[in-house]
Formats: C-alpha cells, structure tokens, sequence
C-alpha cells in the first residue's frame, strides 16, 4: 500500500512542515527560469510561450505555471533555499535528483552545493522528437543533476542507467507543458529510491514523478502551488493508486492511501 500527499502551495513554505529525515529521495523538476536576458523580456514571456513551439497544436490548451520569470542571480538564490529545505527533509543517504535545461546547468550546480548537497554527477534525458536548428545544433536533451545528502549506501544492489531516451507524453497523455514522460524516463529515476521508501517532489506539476512513485510501489510526497495543476496531479495520482489497490473501494476517493491538502498560501 502506498501513501500519497499532495500539498497545494509554495514549496518554500511546506518544505518546513514536513518532518526532518522523513523522505528517501527528492526528484523533482523546477521551473526552469531559462532565457530572458532582459526584465521586460522574462516577464512578457510566459511558460506556454518559452517551452511550447508556436506552432504546436497544442500550445494553446495547457494552463501557464508560477515561478518561471527570475533572473539568474534571483533563481540561484531561490533554488539554494528550496534545495536546502529539500535537503533537512531527507534522510542522511539520501537523494536528490533535479531535471535542468543546458542553460541552467551551472545554476542548478551551484545551488545544489550550496544547499549543502554532495553534487554526484549528471544524468542525460535525450528527447527523440526534437527540432532541428538550422546552421546548429538541435537542443535534444535536458539534464538531471544527481546529490546525495553525505555519502550515500553503495552496498545496495542497482546499477542504473546515466542515460534515458524518451519523449513527451502526446494527445490526451499530456496534461503539463514540460510535462516529464513516466515510461522510460520517471519509472527509472524513482528506482534511486529505495523500494518501499518515499520519494519527495517540491514542484508536482501534473504529477509524474508521484505516478512513477505509486506505480512501483512507493510512498509519494508532492507540493504544487497552481490550482489547476494540483488538481491535475490529483486526478493522475488517483489513477495510478487504483492500478495499484484495485480491491481497496477508498482509493475511489482519495489519491492512493494518503491525503491531499490545500495550504494557505497564494495562488501563482
Ligand atoms: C516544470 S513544472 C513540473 C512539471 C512536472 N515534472 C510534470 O511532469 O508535470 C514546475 C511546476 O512547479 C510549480 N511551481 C512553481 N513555483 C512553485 C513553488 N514556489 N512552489 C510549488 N510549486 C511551484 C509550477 O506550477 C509547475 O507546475
């Protein structure tokens, strides 16, 4: 049985309220905060505008997300302190895997050791269906950094891929703009954690990373500050939880065996 608990507010408030040492693993996806040089070009851009082609068919039908407008100095600055809280909420051992586009790479690297996380290496997420650039090089991969919280169990028997090949859920499937695909790429990451343990993602989305968490049998702690995408994150982690508990008539109501809880703070 698996326990699900899905937050809805700002990451850098909630993180506090968890309990020390209660989570195996963070894996999580934040707002990349990538390109803009200018303030008024970060702020005339919107998530939709920055991560979906304008000539997707489908730019038009996803909900913008928060968090997404900082300057480099400020996202250094915000992802060391949720990094930090991510950090007091994982067990010593534990992991942190956090996704990044090529252009945040060093940000994301420095926030992680400045959190006080031990920087282990950089997964690769190669994305087939990417377009070519003319005269270059086509952007076809995001990165995950790996942290540890002090040395980590090598005794345990896994041995991991650095790399993983999958593209965006399409058609109905995809429910978030930078929404991470769960084949191939979310049910691999979760296997860090270990199995039976709990795995903490500060910035759920539309939940994949709790639905590769449920799906494989462990526990799941989110945090979303859109309303629109929490209740998106419900909807899928309720799915998942009655792949999984067919038999149990509770899972009718609630995503998995947990709860789900809405905080005071401001809508993004
Ligand atoms: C890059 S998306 C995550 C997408 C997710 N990996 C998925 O597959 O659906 C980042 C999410 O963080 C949320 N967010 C932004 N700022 C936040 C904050 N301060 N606290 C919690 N969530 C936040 C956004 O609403 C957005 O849905």
């Amino acid at each position: 049985m698996t326990d699900v608990e899905l937050h809805r507010g700002d990451a850098l408030e909630i993180l506090p309220t968890l309990a020390e040492a209660s989570v195996d693993a963070v894996i999580t996806d934040p707002p990349y905060n990538s390109g803009g040089r200018t303030a008024s070009e970060r702020r005339g851009q919107s998530a939709i505008t920055k991560y979906v082609s304008s000539d997707s068919a489908i730019a038009s039908t996803f909900e913008d997300f928060p968090g997404d407008q900082r300057d480099q100095r400020g996202f250094l600055a915000w992802l060391s302190l949720v990094l930090g809280r991510c950090l007091r909420a994982t067990k010593p051992g534990g992991h942190l895997l956090v996704f990044s586009d090529w252009r945040q790479v060093p940000a994301v690297s420095d926030a992680l050791q400045v959190a006080g996380w031990l920087w282990q290496g950089t997964c690769v997420w190669h994305k087939p269906i990417a377009r070519p650039r003319r005269g270059g090089f086509k952007a076809a991969a995001e990165y995950i950094l790996w942290g540890t919280h002090g040395p980590f169990d090598s005794s345990r028997e896994i041995y991991l891929p650095g790399m993983f090949s999958a593209s965006q859920p399409r058609g109905r499937q995809r429910r978030h703009i930078t929404q991470k695909p769960v084949e191939g790429l979310m049910d691999e990451l979760v296997q860090i954690c270990p199995p039976g343990g709990t795995v903490l993602d500060p910035f759920t989305g539309s939940g994949s990373t709790g639905v590769a968490a449920v799906q494989s049998g462990r526990h799941f702690v989110g945090i979303e500050m859109s309303r629109h995408y929490h209740q998106v994150a419900h909807q899928r982690l309720a799915l998942a939880g009655r792949t999984d508990l067919q038999t149990d008539s509770q899972t009718d109501r609630e995503p998995g065996r947990g709860s789900c809880s809405e905080s005071k703070t401001p809508e993004g």
